[in-house]
């Protein structure tokens, strides 16, 4: 995951000719800067109503890895699921298999098979016996693009399955690959993980400054969680100072949506592959996440049209 970091840092290089900003977290040290240029409204977009069944996609994503992403993608899917809830957790990171081992399961087919006509969204989704629902993503998620009419409407009648759901959480990997920026693009939420380590924090700024400068027509909502914090304190000075610098910065509006304590028992639930809303469901770790389920669920979604338009946004993507 060092490489994504480095991957990104690198583009927010290349993106920023001006050398004030020749680092992702350059602007946290230039707090007397004026606002940038950018005029987005930071989801100042006008909320529509979303017809028919709401599918709520949660992307989770980070600039740096290993900052705790699958770990609250699947947790939260459990705390949504114990809402009654109907959750799908998917697996992004095809490189890693990162759900799979948390869940001690490995499906054995990915999206990819869906896309090759190989097997059906049915048959490659996995139940799990925590009452979620995990499906593999596929690596060559662009591949879509390469596919015929026939089999492009194919594919999307396929991923229609899904909007039997309520939600959809996306594990993505770290950084800025072109796959991670299509799945954020098509969310209605996109939740960056940070620690409170300052190259973490770096990072997390880098990821919403590329998520801001590349996805056009911003609609979701942008959220931040700080895991590992050891205290309440800690944690909204980190979120403050990120929350602060997009909107001066970026001219965005970033939501902070909790934290998560540094909990020995994620790392125990880890080692057992259960997620630790299981192993403990009284632990700091669990009570946080589920308060932050309880303030995603409050929150708005703005984007309009649904599931179907979540792959529409896809496909409408430029450099797709
Ligand atoms: N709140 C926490 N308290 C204690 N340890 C944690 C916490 N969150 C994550 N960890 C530790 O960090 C490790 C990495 O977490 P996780 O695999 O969820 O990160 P990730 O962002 O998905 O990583 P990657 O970028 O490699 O996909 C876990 O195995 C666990 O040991
Ligand atoms: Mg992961």
């Amino acid at each position: 995951m060092g490489d994504q970091a480095e991957k990104l840092r690198e583009m927010m290089r290349k993106k920023n000719g001006d050398s004030r900003e020749s680092q992702a977290g350059a602007d946290f040290e230039s707090r007397n800067r004026k606002s940038g240029p950018s005029g987005r409204g930071g989801g100042s977009g006008e909320k529509q109503p979303r017809e028919g069944k709401k599918t709520r996609i949660v992307t989770i994503t980070s600039g740096k890895g290993g900052v705790g992403k699958t770990n609250v993608s699947v947790n939260m899917a459990l705390a949504y699921a114990r809402m009654g809830k109907k959750v799908v957790v998917m697996d992004a990171d095809l490189g890693l298999a990162n759900v799979n081992v948390i869940l001690n399961m490995i499906p054995k087919f990915n999206l990819y098979h869906v896309i090759r006509k190989q097997k059906t969204m049915r048959e490659i989704m996995v139940d799990t016996e925590y009452g979620i629902s995990i499906v593999a993503g596929a690596s060559g998620f662009s591949k879509i693009a390469n596919l015929s009419e026939e089999e492009r409407q194919n594919f999307i009648d396929e991923l229609d399955t899904l909007s039997n759901a309520d939600i959809i959480i996306i594990d993505t990997s770290a950084g800025v690959s072109s796959n991670v920026l299509d799945f954020i693009a098509a969310a209605d939420d996109a939740v960056i993980i940070t620690t409170p380590e300052p190259t973490a924090i770096t990072d997390a700024y880098g990821i919403i400054k590329i998520i801001a400068t590349e996805i056009d027509n911003l609609n979701m909502g942008l959220k931040l969680v700080v895991n590992r914090a050891r205290s309440v304190a800690e944690a909204k000075k980190v979120a403050d100072r990120m929350t602060t610098i997009a909107g001066q910065f970026l001219n965005l509006k970033v939501e902070y949506l909790g934290f998560i304590y540094d909990d020995i028992t994620v790392s125990h639930a880890v080692l057992r592959q259960k997620p630790f809303m299981v192993i403990d469901p009284g632990c700091k770790a669990s009570q946080c996440v589920q308060h932050i389920v309880g303030r995603m669920e409050r929150s708005d979604i703005k984007n309009v049209g649904g599931f179907g338009n979540m792959f529409k946004r896809i496909f409408s993507r430029s450099d797709f």
